[in-house]
Order: C-alpha cells, then structure tokens, then sequence
C-alpha cells in the first residue's frame, strides 16, 4: 500500500465536508468585504521567495521545498501566498493603476518542518491581500473581517497583535536591541547567537524558556516607535476597541516572515496544542517595491484551514435534494429523465437496484434527501410518480408530466 508522505494529509469524507465549509464561509465574507479571487501557481522561482519571506526566515533557511526542474531552473513549492500575489500583482501591472486592489486565494503551501499535531509539510491558508490602502483603518477593517469569519465558524480565538515599526523608527530599536543582546550573549542559545547576526528581531520570537526570561528586560519596539508608527497602533487599538474586539498587545510578536512593517497580528486559539496560530498577517507597505513594483502599500492576512478545522463548529445539515428510486426493475430507467430534469435546479440521488419501500426510505434518509420519489408497478401502468416530503411528511401521487 502506498501511503501520503510524511506531513502530507488526504482530505476525506467528514474532513473533506469541514474543509469546503471553511473555505465557502471565507469566500462569502471576503466577497462581501470587497475582495476579488486571485489564483497564482504552486511553483515560483526562488529567488521570489528570497527576497519577500527573507533570507534569514527558517522558512527560507530550512524549510524549502527546493529544487532544480529539468530545465535547470531554480525553483520552489510556494511556502505561502502572499509573496505570489505580490508577484502577479507587479506582473499585471496594476501596481501602475490607481484603484485599490483586493484579492483572495486559498490553496495548498508547502514547508518542510517536522510533522506534528497542527504542523503539516502540505497545508491549506485561506488568505487576502490588499493594495493601495495605507491607513490603518485597512489593518483593523481586515482585522474585523478575520473576526467574522472565525464568529461566523463558530470558533473562540485570542487576538495578539503588535507594531513593527517602520524605516524611521526600525533601525535605531535594531541598534538598541543589538546592544542588548550582545550582553546577554553568553546566555542565549545557539539558536539567537545566530540571529543577533543575521536578523536580530527574531530573536524575540524565541520559544527557549531561557531565553524568553532574559528577553523580558529587553527593550521594546512599541516603546520606540515613530510619532506616526505610534498614532497608527494607537489608532488601532482605539479603533478594536470601540469595535469590541478583544486583543493583547504582545510586544514579542515578529511573525516569522520578513516582510513585515507596521501592524502585525495573530489569532491563536487554546484548543490545539502547541501549534496554537491560526490565522497570522500584518501590513507589508515597503515588499511591491522590493519586488521591483511601484511603491504601494499592502496588509493581508492567511489563515490555516487544517487547524480551523480542528475547532469548526459544522452546521446541522438541512434535509436537500431529491432521492429517487424505482419498486420494480422496469420502472429504474423511467427514472433517468426525471432525473435530468430535476437536476437543473435540485440535487437528486438515484438508485439504480429496484428495492421495497422501506429500504428506499433508508436510502432517502442516508442521503439526507428532502423528496423521496419512487416509482412501483401501479405508478408505473398510470404514469404517475409517488412523491413524499420527508420534512412535512406529506405525501401523494402525482403525473409525470406535472412533476
Ligand atoms: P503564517 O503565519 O506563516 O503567515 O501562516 C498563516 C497560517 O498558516 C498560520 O497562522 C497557521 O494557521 C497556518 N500554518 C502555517 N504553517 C503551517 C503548517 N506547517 N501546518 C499547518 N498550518 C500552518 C503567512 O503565511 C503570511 N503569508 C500571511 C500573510 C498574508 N501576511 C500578509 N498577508
């Protein structure tokens, strides 16, 4: 027997069921909040990913799916989507148009880390993207739409979120927390010694208990921040709580991506173990430009629909659709035509074994049919269709062509 590779997952029946529901509740949201569906492929080249998630990120350092294709070309199973979107974004050209874009996707990304309950090497995000929108108002109205969807799925979540600052207030905190680390150097793991070299803000992402003792003297980017970087969070957090969006202002988060500036958040949920982030973004104002567009503000979020669909609350389902079934096997391909017919607006299962009445209501049941329609020998000789509502549990014979 051949099985899915290790981190990978078949998607099936009842998970299959969670999964579309996830996605459609998304897509409706998205919609309504103005967002256009966008499709980019799986494979990039990998410098793309380079430059946007950053060199330093583990993402890039080690969890690639890497490889040479066959025609010697550098290339990169996507390890998320925003760095795609941007891409095609510039491709189209319409960071040269002056309207605001807004785009979702949803689809598979790959990232090779260890496997563990709610980490996969092939995983599904649900995401948007928006352009051209510079206010803060875009972080928290973004914000709010996560928020729905989550109220809307029937799943409790914490909100952290935190400021990254940008170009004017980033550098001097960098030279600050530079300092700061160097002291404490010898005390900090192997890990963090490397980073204070190559990106010294993920070393507050730490998860060594040490270190994050040692971390909390450290000093902090919302302390730090520019006038505007700070009237921006303050902003923020005025404007969620008038909304009654609950958050904490978590002054550690960096994300694990490169691209970030400005607001950055996560949705965690305690209902999952360790790999308790289920939806993740920020505002990435400077990644167009650095991927050789038009200067062009940007916040997005993705969420992971494996893990959502570890706390989706599924609706009961509602009694749909036809089932149609014949009592004697010259009357099954009187059912065909029926069929067709209904199957323009109504879904209908047809049985194709004649059977007795109540292995057809079983049937029916199964099916979660609305109608069970079937056909015996007398309905048969007088062109008629006995028709049952399984709601009202009305019931009665009717001719064919009327039904
Ligand atoms: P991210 O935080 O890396 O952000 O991923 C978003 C979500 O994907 C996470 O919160 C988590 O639910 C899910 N996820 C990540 N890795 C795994 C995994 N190995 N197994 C299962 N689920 C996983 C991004 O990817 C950014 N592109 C989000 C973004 C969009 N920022 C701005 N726009």
């Amino acid at each position: 027997m051949i099985n899915p590779l290790r981190g990978m997952k078949d998607l099936t029946f009842d998970e299959s069921q969670r999964f579309a529901h996830i996605v459609t509740t998304c897509i409706n949201i998205a919609k309504r909040y103005g967002y256009g569906y966008i499709e980019t492929p799986i494979l990039e080249e990998t410098t793309l990913f380079k430059r946007s998630v950053g060199n330093s990120s583990d993402i890039v350092s080690k969890e690639m799916y890497q490889f040479e294709d066959k025609g010697g070309n550098d290339v990169c199973m996507r390890p998320e989507g925003t760095a795609g979107v941007v891409r095609a974004f510039i491709s189209a050209k319409l960071d040269r148009q002056p309207v605001k874009q807004k785009f979702y996707y949803y689809g598979p990304m790959f990232r090779y880390e260890r496997p563990q309950k709610g980490r996969l090497r092939e995983f599904h995000q649900f995401g948007c993207e928006s352009f051209g929108e510079a206010t803060v108002y875009e972080d928290f109205t973004i914000i709010t739409m996560i928020s729905q969807i989550f109220k809307e799925l029937g799943i409790g979540y914490e909100l952290q979120i935190n400021s990254l600052g940008c170009n004017n207030c980033m550098p001097t905190y960098k030279e600050n927390l530079v300092s700061f680390l160097e002291e404490k150097k010898e005390n900090l793991c192997k890990d963090c010694n490397r980073r204070i070299e190559t990106n010294p803000i993920r070393v507050l992402d730490c998860k060594n208990k040490n270190c994050q003792l040692l971390l909390k003297e450290s000093p902090k980017l919302i302390n730090n921040l520019c006038q505007n970087c700070d009237d921006d969070f303050k902003k923020l957090t005025q404007l969620l709580d008038n909304a009654k969006i609950s958050y904490e202002i978590d002054t550690n988060l960096v994300r694990g991506l490169d691209y970030y500036n400005k607001t950055a958040f996560e949705f965690v949920s305690n209902n999952i173990g360790s790999q308790s982030a289920i939806a993740g973004g920020g505002r990435y104002d400077k990644l167009v430009e650095f991927l050789d567009g038009k200067p062009t503000p940007a916040v997005g979020f993705a969420l992971g629909i494996e893990r959502i669909m570890e706390l989706v609350v599924m609706p009961e389902l509602e009694k749909d659709g036809i089932y149609m079934g014949a009592m004697i096997q010259e009357a099954v391909e009187t059912l065909f035509a029926l069929a067709s017919l209904k199957r323009e607006t109504t879904k209908v299962t047809v049985e194709y074994n004649s059977k007795g009445f109540k292995s057809h209501l079983k049937g029916a049941n199964k099916a979660n049919a609305k109608f069970v329609v079937l056909i015996g020998e007398d309905e048969l000789k007088n062109g008629l269709v006995w028709v049952k509502n399984l709601e009202t549990k009305e019931e009665k014979s009717i001719a064919i062509d009327e039904f």
